[in-house]
């Protein structure tokens, strides 16, 4: 049986890489993209999935373009991790087809998994709509140190007012964050065994060198997290990541902590369990799963 998952996202190398895995594995089916303003200007990130749709032959699948900022806050983008275009690197072909005017809302039947792999903006907004959603697998956040401020992930920090509607809205919630990002390097080795599979694996391939650069100078890594692509993984095969189920609480006012996901694992705090937070990830496992399937993409 297959799980049908609609992605939020914000293309982006690991946000293309994600979608171009849900293609390529028969456990879940695509229905649908929705964009959001965060690597990059909405605009350019949803001429980035339209394009990644190209490239695998699945132009079929609709793509919104959803918020063009943050709820509150002035958008901040990421050129320094993916370029101006928000997926420098590879050439990739033209859209054939232009954005749809579909309510990602009707893709949300039952049974539906939404994947948010950027800043939750428009998620909060289908929470304030009072859109049903039976359970959300979203790579953000962080236990431990965050990577655009000391102590905040991406994707939470642009927008945190739109996390804290989240989690606080009583969805289940799975947060695949750096904790367990950061232990799954995608290296060069592993780019090698992509670059000579296909049109989708030189693609990857040429991705992640571009990706890789940022990884190499900032953190010293031999290799760059596919961040987003774990979040799609752990749909496709929930034994991948371990996660506990605690209380997590988002950081909206602070000088220096805004968009901080505090995580009370140890329940110190007495607030609900609001979500399942990745601690442990079998990366080889996930590095497998993740070439052998782009390997399989025309
Ligand atoms: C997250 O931020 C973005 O730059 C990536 O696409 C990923 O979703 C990692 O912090
Ligand atoms: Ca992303």
């Amino acid at each position: 049986m297959s799980t049908p998952i609609v992605i939020d996202c914000d293309p982006g190398h690991d946000d293309a890489i994600a979608i171009l895995l849900a293609l390529a594995s028969p456990e879940v089916e695509l229905r649908g993209i929705v964009t959001v303003a965060g690597n990059q200007t909405v605009d350019k990130t949803t001429r980035n999935a339209l394009k990644v749709l190209e490239l695998a032959g699945r132009a079929d699948i609709p793509v919104v373009s959803g918020a063009d900022a943050p709820l509150r806050r002035p958008l901040r983008t990421a050129p320094h991790v993916h370029g101006e275009s928000g997926l420098d690197g590879p050439d990739l072909p033209e859209p054939s087809t232009e954005p749809s005017r579909d309510d990602p809302a009707e893709w949300l039947e039952p049974g539906v998994v939404l994947v948010p792999t950027g800043p939750l903006t428009n998620v909060a907004r289908l929470v304030e709509r009072g859109v049903a959603i039976e359970r959300i697998v979203w790579m953000g956040g962080a236990i431990g140190e965050g990577n655009i401020t000391p102590a905040a992930e991406f994707n939470a920090f642009v927008d945190p007012e739109a996390a804290a509607i989240v989690f606080g809205s009583g969805v289940p919630i799975t947060m695949i964050g750096l904790d367990v990002t950061h232990k799954a390097l995608f290296t060069r080795e592993h780019a090698d065994r992509l670059r000579g599979r296909g049109s989708a694996g030189r693609v990857v391939a040429e991705l992640s060198d571009f990706f890789q650069v940022f990884h190499e100078r900032r953190y010293g890594f031999d290799g760059s997290p596919i961040h987003d692509a774990m979040a799609v993984a752990h749909v496709i095969d929930p034994t991948l990541v371990t996660t506990v189920h605690c209380n997590v609480g988002i950081e909206t006012s602070s000088r220096l902590c805004d968009g901080r996901t505090v995580v009370d694992r140890w329940l110190v705090t007495g607030g609900p369990r609001n979500a399942h937070v990745g601690v442990d990830v079998d990366a080889p496992r996930f590095l497998e799963l993740l070439i052998e399937r782009i390997a399989t993409l025309p």
